[in-house]
């Protein structure tokens, strides 16, 4: 198998066996060997949320605190080399950010705190962050996010997967604890991380594929479409504030070229579409196409499917009959779509929504039991 460069890497050091850890437990009152043997009839288990493929979630209680701790399962249920090796790779970037966070106590805040974590004991200790109910996202909760995912890019750490599982909203604020797919990057140099290839793939875009879309989806589906045409002008309006300091950024620091060029005709093709409703309605297409069909993408190679996945193949058919040519003279078919005539385009879409369904039962869901 080729592997990158980066997953050698964390191969070579995985297999090493060098101890990568962060923190101690000198002041906790329980030890590593009793975080690492939490079950249920530990007396602080509180709840167990099994994800199934790497690792184990419970919430723990130790003199009246909750606490989030994730144990490693001993083999990996992940098909690909990538989740395999996402428990390593969430302990490497959880190190980095706690000493990024002790450098400059302003920066991360949307970042939990990681109390312990080691790879030799396969635990990580993070204090419990409660969810408030959510509904529809507030202003304040999407500039939260829409931030957070852009300063930890501008710190040089790319996430990929800002679904809504890897979300919490609290009262105030998003936080942001998975980091199994979060890798490092050069963002002056690069514009992710497989570099300069695919730029399509930025820290909006990857909130928006993985998360916004999914949630505009379903209020088209109980709102109707002016409903979430406006939850889309919203946020959009948010990410060009966001991404106006990115430019300015990105500037200020000699990024190259490339990379500037890049987010200036993004914002310039955002701002065209504040100019009114009917060029908001198109941005809206080409955005739709682009995040629906990545994600659907991804959960049909995952085979990882559910109600949503379905929607999304709903949408896309949707979207190929009304608006292919569209689409193609926008250059929003990518990664071999744009070769495909109408009807080619309209039978992938189809074959996906029989995946979707086919996959739709695999067991991956959440469960938990208090
Ligand atoms: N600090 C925390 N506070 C509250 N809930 C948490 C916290 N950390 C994790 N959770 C909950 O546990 C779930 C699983 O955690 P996490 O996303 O870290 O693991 P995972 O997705 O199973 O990891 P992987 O995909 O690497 O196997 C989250 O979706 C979230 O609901
Ligand atoms: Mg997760």
């Amino acid at each position: 198998m080729n592997f990158n460069r980066r997953q050698q890497m964390q191969l070579a050091l995985l297999k090493s066996g060098k101890e990568i850890s962060y923190g101690d437990l000198d002041a906790f009152p329980l030890s590593v060997e009793e975080l690492k043997n939490t079950s249920e009839t530990s007396p602080w288990f509180v709840s167990a949320i099994k994800h199934g493929q790497n690792a184990n979630l419970f919430r723990i209680r130790v003199d009246d605190c909750d606490y989030a701790l994730k144990v490693a399962k001993k083999r990996s249920a992940s098909k690909h080399i990538d989740g395999k090796l996402s428990f390593f790779n969430e302990v490497q970037r959880r190190c980095e950010i706690q000493r990024m966070k002790e450098q400059n106590q302003r920066a991360l805040t949307n970042v939990v705190e990681t109390i312990y974590v080691s790879i030799n004991h396969g635990i990580i200790l993070s204090p419990w962050i409660e969810a408030v109910p959510r509904r529809a996202l507030s202003d304040e909760q999407l500039k939260s996010i829409l931030y957070a995912v852009a300063e930890l890019e501008q710190m040089g750490l790319f996430g990929w997967d800002y679904r809504q599982d890897n979300i919490i909203f609290d009262q105030a604020k998003a936080w942001l604890f998975d980091f199994g797919y979060l890798y490092r990057f050069e963002p002056l140099n690069e514009f992710n991380s497989n570099g300069l290839k695919e730029p399509v793939f930025h820290s909006i875009e990857r909130f928006e594929t993985c998360f916004y879309f999914n949630h505009l989806l379903r209020i088209e589906k109980s709102q109707g479409h002016s409903a979430a045409l406006a939850a889309f002008g919203r946020e959009k309006q948010i990410a060009y504030n966001v991404y106006l300091g990115k430019l300015a950024w990105l500037q200020h620091h000699a990024a190259i070229p490339v990379v500037i060029e890049f987010v200036r005709e993004l914002l310039t093709a955002w701002e065209k579409a504040f100019s009114s409703q009917g060029l908001l309605e198109e941005l809206y297409v080409l955005e739709s196409y682009r995040s629906l069909s990545l994600d659907l993408q991804q959960e049909v190679d995952a085979e990882q499917c559910s109600s949503d996945s379905i929607a999304k193949a709903n949408k896309l058919i949707e979207l190929s009959k009304e608006h292919y040519d569209f689409l193609k003279m926008n250059n929003a078919l990518m990664f071999g779509d744009e070769r495909l005539s109408p009807s080619k385009l309209l039978r992938k879409y189809q074959y996906q929504k029989r995946l979707a369904i086919r996959f739709q039962d695999t067991p991956q869901a959440v469960v938990t039991f208090e």
